[in-house]
């Protein structure tokens, strides 16, 4: 006791400091309800980024377009219409296998070629040419369409999707962008 600092020494007299400890802390209610915000908050956040991504580059990210080369002029008949397989190149590097695409390419005469997106405008399923009837039939729910894309008969609203062509030293060239046209 001899070597206590005096100055450490509490005055008598200092008031008494109480805590009320109801005020400091929050009720389970108040909690509960804190927890509840934090978590919606935090799923909102969630559902909010790739929204806000996908409206970025929708809006704000120029769309891209590109001429692709499907083959020599002389590969395909006057009148014919086949399957033609591509790569769109206007989509994203990890698009992958997705980025393949299907058109159908019809040689309409000797400087012109038409070519339609497979899917049918009614529901998207693949639409298939039959050549015998010279028709694309679809086979979801009866579909037709005549060889030049318009629509012959069942449930589909409009003709079939466009992509524009050129024929660019003696390739046709299918125009692939984030709008077809339609016929
Ligand atoms: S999806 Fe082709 S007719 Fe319905």
């Amino acid at each position: 006791m001899c070597c206590s600092d005096p100055s450490n020494k509490k005055p008598e007299n200092e008031p008494k400091v109480s805590i009320d400890w109801s005020k400091v802390l929050v009720s389970r209610d108040e909690f509960l309800k804190l927890v509840g915000v934090t978590c919606a908050g935090f799923i909102g956040l969630i559902v909010a980024i790739p929204a806000v991504g996908f409206a970025f580059e929708y809006f704000l990210v120029p769309r891209k377009e590109d001429w692709i080369k499907v083959g020599p002029v002389g590969q395909y008949e006057v009148g014919k219409t086949v399957d033609v397989v591509f790569t769109d190149t206007t989509g994203t590097p990890w698009d992958g296998v997705c980025a393949k695409r299907t058109a159908w390419l019809r040689r309409v005469d000797e400087g012109s070629f038409e070519a339609f997106a497979v899917n049918c405008t009614h529901l998207g399923c693949p639409v298939r040419w039959e050549a015998g009837a010279e028709l694309f039939m679809c086979p979801c729910h009866g579909g037709v369409y005549y060889s030049d894309g318009n629509v012959a008969g069942g449930p589909p609203p409009r003709p079939l999707h466009k992509y524009p062509t050129r024929i660019a030293k003696g390739q046709v060239e299918i125009k692939v962008g984030p709008v077809l046209t339609e016929s």
